[in-house]
């Protein structure tokens, strides 16, 4: 029988996290805050983060040691399993070999978990009772509505009302264990406020639900807010992913040429990707490749400039690739990708050149999906299908260059609370987004002026 699982024993779930910190190329530019565009000291993000987080955020070790109370937990689903995708393989005619991480097998069915876990963990040992937080698709919060759970931590969710709509079963998830959620914008902030007066009909976007639940942790003293990308020690807590991925590609004796992610704010990206930086870092010939949905082209059109995290500029001010914090992003079914930045980390190595970024439109992304579910079964969830488009597209050029290449993926979630985006895809009713270009041009003259 020829091998389609490569399994890793409860033993082998990292003991590490890998900090790409230790790697980059330069220093990782400061950070600044909103108010004043000066560096922000830890005393200044006390309010938002417990302390071992924001130790984790700055620190440049590259290794960070994983809590047991961490990995227990993580037993539950990890380590996840590594598959051969000998089926899609055998459709595309391609001499590739595809493998895919397989994230979807989580209790909330994507990779959003493995920092949800520790981000609840380190709150409730730092006295935390509550936890404020935004989630564009749903996957961030139900995760963190889990996470919470375990750890006795209250919940209040803001969610991307065009999500809120779209997957009114991602709520039920976060109602059952135990979180509440408000779509957002929402009558309950200045920030939410603001929006509505301006449209009482808005979409919604992540950034706009960051700024609401940032003011909301901000004003009580019991809660903190919690973040399901872009920051450093999220994108540290996924590297779980590569990790494992990396010693199962060894049970399989073999070794990517091109690692293959979606990008939102870059935390799946990381998780995969960071660690293969590190071999990047020390000779490795391997590449590694972003996917972004071109309705929101953050690393393939955006600027690599200064600029506030969230709409309402209550977030601190990062260098990031950008389309501008007012941008709002068309409602595409990845909702988890409608975002205006990047993670620093990502964007800083998509700026020295050791990552590349692909833009693909929505359709070529569900025809892909489609492909991947017929042939390897699961069903993937729309942001994940960036990932699967990415690699079919590699696996489709080395057939066109009569190539081996050895392509690994991360399947970041599956799509069983998505089935009203797939529904729509077959009904014809979803469309291809043009580049909002002079959208991107307005929001981009809005950037923070920065003294550096
Ligand atoms: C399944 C899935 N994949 C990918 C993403 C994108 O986020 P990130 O870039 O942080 O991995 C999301 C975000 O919600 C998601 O739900």
């Amino acid at each position: 029988m020829q091998q389609t699982k490569y399994l890793l024993g409860e033993d082998r779930i990292p003991t590490h996290w890998y900090n790409v910190i230790a790697d980059l190329p330069a220093p990782p530019a400061p950070v600044l805050h909103p108010a004043t565009g000066e560096p922000v000291t830890p005393a200044d993000m006390l309010p938002l983060f417990p302390p071992a987080l924001l130790e984790q955020e700055m620190s440049s070790a590259r290794w960070i040691p994983i809590p047991e109370e961490i990995r227990q937990i993580y037993a539950l689903w990890r380590p996840s399993p590594l598959f051969r995708a000998r089926r899609l393989e055998q459709a595309l005619g391609t001499p590739a070999r595809i493998y895919y991480k397989y994230e979807g097998v989580s209790p909330a069915g994507s990779h959003k978990p493995n920092t949800a876990v520790p981000q609840a963990y380190y709150n409730k040992l730092a006295g935390t009772k509550r936890i404020a937080t935004e989630t564009g698709a749903g996957q961030w919060g139900s995760s963190m509505a889990l996470a919470s759970r375990m750890f006795g931590l209250e919940c209040t969710v803001y969610m991307v009302r065009v999500s809120f709509t779209q997957k009114p079963y991602r709520k039920s998830m976060m109602e059952l264990w135990g979180a509440e959620v408000v779509p957002s914008p929402s009558p309950r902030t200045a920030a939410g406020r603001a929006i509505l007066a301006q449209d009482p009909d808005s979409p919604g976007s992540l950034g706009i639900a960051i700024s609401e639940a940032v003011e909301d942790a901000v004003a009580r003293e019991d809660t903190k807010y919690a973040l399901g990308s872009v920051l450093n020690h999220v994108c540290l807590h996924q590297t779980v992913i590569g990790l494992e991925a990396k010693e199962q590609l060894a049970l399989a004796g073999d070794y990517p040429d091109v690692v293959i992610a979606a990008h939102g704010g870059g935390s799946n990206f990381a998780g995969v990707g960071f660690p293969f930086i590190a071999d990047k870092a020390a000779g490795k010939q391997i590449r590694i490749l972003a996917v972004e949905p071109s309705s929101c082209p953050t690393l393939t059109k955006g600027v690599y400039a200064f600029d506030y995290g969230d709409t309402a500029k209550m977030a601190p001010i990062t260098k990031m690739y950008t389309l501008g914090h007012d941008f709002m992003p068309p409602g595409i079914h990845a909702g988890g990708l409608r975002y205006h930045g990047a993670s620093p980390l990502v964007s800083q190595l998509v700026h020295h050149g050791l990552v590349e970024a692909r833009a693909v439109g929505q359709l070529a992304c569900f025809e892909a999906a489609t492909l991947f579910a017929r042939t390897e079964a699961i069903i993937p969830a729309p942001e994940s299908s960036h990932a699967i488009r990415g690699a079919v597209d590699e696996a489709l050029r080395a057939k066109e260059e009569g190539k081996e290449r050895v392509i690994l993926f991360n399947l970041s979630g599956h799509g069983h609370v998505d089935m009203a985006a797939y529904d729509a895809y077959f009904a014809g009713q979803l469309e291809d987004f043009e580049y909002p270009a002079e959208k991107v041009a307005a929001s981009l003259a809005n950037l923070p002026k920065v003294k550096l």
